[in-house]
């Protein structure tokens, strides 16, 4: 019988990105019965994922599942590897010599495409751009965002919709206390936007935001939330589904929308208007953006079925800045299967497959597995789903030993990756909070990787 599992052949697991299906995963293996040593990897010198540099730096509460995975990264069974990306750094086949099993807690890293004539056009951004510069996200340090137009144009109608709105919609004061970052405050400061318009392509019974956080953009204290009364007229189908008591929350959203069109007029700096059933099909301008044309749309189909369909009558809005906030999309690593269409890794029950077969010793979790869906506690029950699997597996697996990342510490170094640990990361943890109080914010962000990596000093040999 294997003694896979046990103290002299424990089960070395990698774990492949350290946002919250990362630390739930670790979490579960950690708490299961077998013996376990987890190792993460993490392309960032910093980790926590989405929780880091997609959470609002308005909403800091949201952010406090980091304290969580303190707890988690604290246990003698786990170990953090940062600054290390699979598939660059170390592919995944090295990776999986070095352990039992790998697990790809990768999240979506990129965004969909609308796939629309002048969709690149300067002024035309997506909100992974946006949110990334604001949370200070290394990829996004570099970004230029043109913020002296009165008008900006936001397409979709989910939360990460909500979360580009209200950070257009808040003064520098309102934001100066946060963990945001020190370049976007000083854009954000100066920022001429007057109008911001939130698009969405169905009807108000269907938009994908929650009603604590339209409620929360209805209640700023610089910006007007508008919406027309005839947008919320509703035909049978949504009246169904509003009727329907599993779909409470959108019912209440929809109250909340209610309750935006009955206001006495705009008397704020800024306003937010909310339009249902429009669809972007071109965004014009000469060398820049500078109008958007918008398809009014009819919803087609049964309740909770409904799609949008273009209704032929356009109109257009002049607009000189616009974030495209249509949903995240996962990347592939070389070497492993990738399901184009929906962006993720091919799985039954979180076992990675490949034409079908499953891929023995590789597994997924989180967005990644899933689609670029769900709040930070969605990942736990999906990851703990995925350890099942790992558990269910154990007799069969490749039992013999296996070095972990000691296997891999000579291949790094010689390729000259500095690993970041989690007893570094404290320290640039640490320097980050210094950095943030003489300026009263709970942080200031490094915001390039060469930074992070200065704190610790010259790569030890
Ligand atoms: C803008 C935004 C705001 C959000 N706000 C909230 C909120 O307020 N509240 C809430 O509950 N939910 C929020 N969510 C949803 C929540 O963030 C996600 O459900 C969650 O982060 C998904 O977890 P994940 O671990 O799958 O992916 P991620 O959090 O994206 O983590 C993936 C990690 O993998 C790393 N990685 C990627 N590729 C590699 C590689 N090749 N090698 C090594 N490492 C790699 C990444 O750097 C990252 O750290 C928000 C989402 C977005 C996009
Ligand atoms: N505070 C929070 O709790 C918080 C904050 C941010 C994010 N999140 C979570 O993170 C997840 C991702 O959020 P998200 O806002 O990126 O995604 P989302 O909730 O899926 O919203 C995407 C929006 O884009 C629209 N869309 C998609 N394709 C489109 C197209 N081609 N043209 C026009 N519109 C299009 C969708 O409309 P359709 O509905 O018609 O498809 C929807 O309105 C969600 O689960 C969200 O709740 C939570």
């Amino acid at each position: 019988m294997s003694n896979l599992g046990t103290e002299e052949n424990p089960l070395r697991a990698a774990i492949v990105g350290s946002g919250p299906a990362g630390f739930y995963a670790a979490e579960a293996l950690i708490r299961s019965e077998p013996v376990v040593s987890v190792d993460m990897f993490e392309r960032l010198p910093s980790p926590f994922g989405l929780v880091r540099s997609g959470v609002a730096p308005d909403h800091p509460k949201l952010k406090e599942p980091i304290l969580v995975y303190q707890r988690i990264a604290q246990s003698p069974q786990f170990r953090f590897l940062g600054n290390v990306t699979v598939g660059r750094d170390i592919s995944a086949k090295e990776l999986k010599d070095c352990y039992h099993v790998v697990v790809f807690t990768c999240g979506a890293q990129t965004e969909r495409t609308l796939g629309i004539a002048g969709e690149h056009l300067a002024g035309s951004h997506t909100a992974t751009e946006f949110v990334g510069w604001y949370n200070g996200h290394p990829d996004y340090r570099d970004r230029v965002f043109d913020l002296s137009h009165e008008t900006a144009v936001v397409i979709g109608q989910g939360n990460v919709a909500v979360d580009v709105c209200r950070i257009l919609a808040k003064t520098a004061d309102e934001l100066r206390h946060t963990d945001i970052a020190r370049h976007a405050l000083e854009v954000l400061a100066k920022s001429k936007v007057r109008d911001i318009h939130m698009i969405g392509r169905r009807g108000p019974a269907q938009a994908k935001f929650t009603h604590q956080e339209l409620r929360e953009l209805g209640n700023l204290p610089d910006c007007d939330s508008i919406v027309d009364s005839h947008d919320l007229a509703l035909n049978p189908a949504s009246h169904e589904e509003l009727a329907d008591r599993s779909n409470r929350a959108n019912l209440k959203s929809y109250e909340v929308l209610q309750a935006f069109a009955t206001r006495p007029p705009p008397a704020r700096r800024r306003r937010c208007h909310l339009h249902f059933l429009k669809s972007p099909v071109e965004l014009r301008g000469k060398e820049r953006l500078e109008r958007v044309v918008l398809m009014k749309n009819r919803l087609q189909g049964e309740a909770s079925r409904q799609v949008a369909r273009a209704t032929g009558e356009v109109e257009e809005l002049a607009c000189g800045v616009l974030f495209r906030s249509i949903g995240y999309r996962g990347v592939p690593i070389a070497g492993l299967p990738f399901d184009e269409a929906q962006g993720i890794f091919p799985n039954r029950d979180g076992r990675m497959v490949d034409g079908g077969n499953v891929v023995p010793g590789f597994y997924v979790a989180g967005w990644i597995k899933r689609g670029p869906t769900g709040i930070i506690g969605t990942n736990r029950e999906d990851s703990v789903a995925t350890v099942n699997s790992v558990l269910a597996d154990l007799p069969n697996l490749d039992a013999g030993a296996k070095p972990g990342a000691d296997g891999l510490k000579a291949l790094l170094a010689g390729r000259g990756i500095h690993v970041v640990g989690y007893a570094d990361w404290q320290k640039i943890d640490a320097a980050e909070i210094r950095h943030g109080e003489a300026a009263g914010k709970p942080r200031e962000k490094f915001t390039r990787v060469e930074e992070m990596l200065e704190v610790l000093g010259p790569l030890p040999r």
